[in-house]
């Protein structure tokens, strides 16, 4: 195989303050190969992709790559341009993309010179629109990218990278925001480019897809490559095993009768900005001690759904009521007062304030509470222990409560968040796809955090469209499509997937 090396990565290191984010790791990448990066949420995977992208600068290590004729190059470390140049290219596992621009100005912005862009409009747009028929991947080019769905705007950051010419393509967390069906038809795409010589590295927590669409598995555990094994020869099992070094507990669901209701929807219908986030004339309850699961294809009103119930998002028509009193048009403060703990879709657009420190974002959601400020100022001391209990409770790992809180890894922003909103032990818990990009085990402990307030006595909607999440912890199940809602009568997984496409009642 070591003919054709692309990739080679030699002992490469990157510390941030006291977190080693990766610890002498090599790893080698060959033509046509799909290479899978697992780990634990911050393990080092993102901080190892960047340096190849020239994001960071190692402390020591170097990268080389295969260039226009035999053997493999050195590659200038901490320039993107270089890496660009040598054929990298890389998705980042958060968005970057421009909201208020369209997705056609996204994907060529900043490959093209402005003067050109204008110019080659029409040159690009074929060419795009050959990329879109060899790679499967389609998008709505006119459309600007704020008002497309999750699902979509991957699509475009992956355009993105393929119009700039790759021959090694990294996807960090590809499929994080992808329904099943999606992940599986991007990674026959990927397949097929492989076959066409395309290298890829890609970073998932989803082992199933992992299993089925790699070649080969590398994994990273505290910053360091505890092994390789070919996908062939992986099973689930093994591979969480070299994950985190053990197996992981399944959380235990208690037998509850379901109380008092603490959430009715009646009759809601809200208009969004697109018939994706719209909902019309939906009923619902929730009780106490009941977990109720909405399952859905993402894009099919969840939003609408998640926005009414957290006060962002006003109803057309129809009633929410909350523990009996009714809330309708009210704001996202009084929502949080009224006892509604949120679990955000989208953790880094509506969950953390990137810019202030953890110990800040935890106590963002009561800056009212005299336990948190005198005369609109924050009490430093109390925020800081009050942060540094809670991130050992939940177990939030990283630079410390006093870093911005966008340099926590994915899985521990989540943890961040979980702490903040069950720390206030709220009556009702909208959790909208609360697992999304979490390693096994963070996903088990916001499984078993979510089981824990319903034995105390909590409501809680989940939203999700991982249909294995949605089985193992609702009791009552409904089914969202293109903006209705209906109960499911059913546990079956094959009619509850024909119900979420829409195609059967
Ligand atoms: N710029 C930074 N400054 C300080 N610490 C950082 C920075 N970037 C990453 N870290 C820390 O380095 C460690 C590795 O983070 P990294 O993002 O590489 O993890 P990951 O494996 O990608 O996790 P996830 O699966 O959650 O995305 C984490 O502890 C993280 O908090
Ligand atoms: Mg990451």
């Amino acid at each position: 195989m070591t003919a054709n090396k692309v990739l080679s990565l030699e002992g490469l290191s990157k510390r941030f303050g006291s977190v080693v984010a990766n610890d002498d790791v090599s790893l080698d990448l060959h033509r046509g190969e799909i290479l899978a990066l697992l780990g634990e949420n911050g393990a080092g995977k993102t901080t190892l992709m960047n340096m190849l992208f020239g994001h960071y600068l190692p402390d020591s290590g170097s990268v080389h790559v295969a260039g226009e004729g035999e053997g493999l190059r050195p590659l200038p470390l901490g320039h993107p341009q270089a890496a660009l140049q040598a054929g990298i290219g890389m998705v980042h596992q958060h968005f970057t993309l421009a909201e208020n621009l369209s997705a056609f100005d996204n994907i060529m912005l900043g490959s093209e010179p402005l003067s050109r862009l204008r110019r080659d409009r029409a040159a690009g747009r074929t060419k795009i629109e050959q990329i879109m028929t060899d790679s499967g991947l389609r998008a709505e080019l006119e459309v600007p990218v704020g008002r497309m769905s999750v699902g979509e705007r991957q699509r475009v950051e992956i355009l993105k990278a393929l119009y700039r010419d790759v021959t090694i393509l990294v996807l960090d967390e590809p499929t994080a925001v992808l329904t099943p069906q999606e992940a599986d038809t991007l990674f026959e795409n990927i397949g097929a480019m492989a076959k066409e010589g395309l290298s890829v590295i890609f970073i998932s927590h989803k082992l199933r897809e992992v299993l089925a669409f790699s070649h080969r598995i590398a994994v990273l555990r505290h910053g360091m490559k505890v092994g390789e094994i070919a996908s062939a020869d992986a099973d689930e099992r093994t591979i969480a095993r070299m994950m985190v070094g053990a197996d992981t507990p399944e959380a235990e669901r208690e037998s509850l009768e379901p109380g008092a209701p603490v959430l009715r929807l009646e009759n809601l219908s809200v208009v969004g900005r697109s018939r994706r986030d719209s909902l019309s004339d939906a009923s619902l309850t929730v009780r106490r001690h009941e977990i109720l699961g909405v399952a859905g294809v993402s894009g099919n009103g969840q939003g609408a759904l998640a926005g009414v119930i957290s006060g962002l998002m006003p109803p057309s028509a129809g009633t929410v009521v909350i523990d009996n009193d009714n809330v309708d048009g009210h704001d996202p403060l009084t929502l949080i007062r009224a006892g509604v703990g949120r679990i955000p879709e989208d953790r880094h657009r509506d969950g953390i304030v990137g810019s202030m420190s953890v110990a800040e974002n935890m106590v963002i959601e009561r800056l009212d509470d005299p336990e948190v400020q005198t005369r609109g100022f924050l009490k430093r001391d109390a925020v800081q222990s009050h942060a540094e209990t809670l991130a050992r409770d939940y177990d939030v790992r990283g630079p410390g409560v006093e870093a911005n809180a966008r340099l926590l890894s994915g899985g521990n922003i989540q943890k961040m968040i979980l702490a903040r909103v069950f720390e206030r032990s709220p009556k009702l818990i909208l959790a909208n796809q609360p697992t999304r990009g979490l390693d096994m085990g963070a996903a088990a402990e916001v499984a078993r955090r979510l089981l824990e307030a319903r034995s105390r006595g909590a409501g809680i909607i989940l939203i999700s469209e991982d249909l294995d999440e949605i089985l193992s912890l609702s009791d009552r199940i409904m089914v969202i499509h293109d903006g209705e809602m209906i109960e499911a009568d059913t546990r079956d997984r094959e009619t509850l997937g024909l119900m979420m496409a829409g195609e059967a009642a």
